[in-house]
């Protein structure tokens, strides 16, 4: 059937996602796939439902793109999509939503702290201890984030993050190595690839060291004693598990130095599919191409 790859959109992500989405749609054709582009940030819905895809890719980043808002009108249209459902998407979009859910489960994420307008920062940064993770909790690809390295600086991180979102997180920042876990599948057939590390200049994965440098190093599978590796896929799992992640997605985690304690601290329901996306990193670490990934992503696609 004709297939819809989603890319674009209208999130801080954008950019990110024309680089996905523009390697998944190459991926799926050369698979033999009658795959198409939309861009939902430039094509209205009753364009999107004029098209008549059987299925759809999501490889859209962020908001309306990831959260919930893109996969209810799929439903609406009855158009089968990949990944998480609607509940799921929303959730896991919002970092504070999915702390919650993560220790009600008792998975262990950072202390964290909400921060709003009226909020007294001071007594926030005394509560949590520096240095402090500042991030716009609906926000991706570090946009918005800040790492606090005294307390002078709090006012601006927190200005900076509550520019893009109505309320921003605080959390404390543990002193680690930084992995992701690349998780497929669902519910109990949902299972861990290997590991990536993280090891960006002076610890700055952010925007740039992402996508467009070529500076930040990954190691897969990573320098790391087993029995720490399973521990950390099997919290990724369960991470994954207890948010109701469908399809595929990817759980990034910090290892805390002092006790060698994994920390959960978001999981992306449509992570990257760019050229220095971490993904298709792990899906490599066990044979599988990037174009055989795209396919078995795209095979999961569900109403
Ligand atoms: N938010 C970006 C796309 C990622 O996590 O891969
Ligand atoms: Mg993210």
């Amino acid at each position: 059937g004709k297939v819809g790859v989603l890319f674009g959109g209208r999130s801080a992500e954008r950019d990110v996602s024309i680089m996905s989405g523009t390697g998944v749609l190459q991926a799926l054709q050369s698979q033999g796939i009658d795959a198409h582009p939309f861009d939902p940030g430039q094509r209205s819905l009753a364009e999107l439902a004029a098209e008549k895809f059987d299925r759809v890719f999501i490889a859209l980043h962020g908001r309306y793109g990831e959260d919930g808002t893109i996969q209810g009108a799929l439903e609406l249209l009855g158009i089968p999509y990949t990944g998480s459902g609607v509940m799921t998407s929303a959730m896991a979009m919002d970092k504070i939503t999915t702390k919650i859910m993560w220790l009600n489960a008792g998975l262990p994420t950072p202390r964290y702290a909400v921060l709003k307008p009226g909020t007294d920062l001071a007594a926030a940064t005394a509560q949590l201890g520096l240095p402090i993770a500042v991030k716009p909790p609906h926000e991706g690809s570090s946009i918005g984030f800040t790492k606090v390295t005294a307390a002078e600086q709090m006012q601006a991180a927190y200005d900076k993050a509550a520019a893009l979102d109505d309320e921003v997180l605080a959390e404390e920042f543990v002193a680690g190595r930084e992995f992701t876990v690349a998780v497929l599948g669902t519910g109990a057939t949902a299972r861990a690839l290997p590991i990536v590390e993280i090891v960006a200049p002076q610890g700055e994965y952010d925007y740039q060291n992402k996508y467009y440098t070529d500076v930040t190093q990954y190691f897969c599978p990573p320098q790391l004693p087993q029995d720490i590796q399973d521990e950390m896929q099997r919290c990724a799992v369960e991470a994954y598990r207890v948010l109701g992640c469908e399809g595929w997605g990817r759980v990034d985690v910090l290892l805390r130095e002092s006790d060698q304690r994994p920390f959960l601290l978001e999981v992306n329901t449509s992570p990257g599919m760019t050229s220095h996306s971490l993904v298709p990193m792990a899906a490599r670490a066990v044979g599988m191409s990037y174009e055989a990934l795209c396919v078995e992503i795209l095979r999961g696609a569900r109403l």
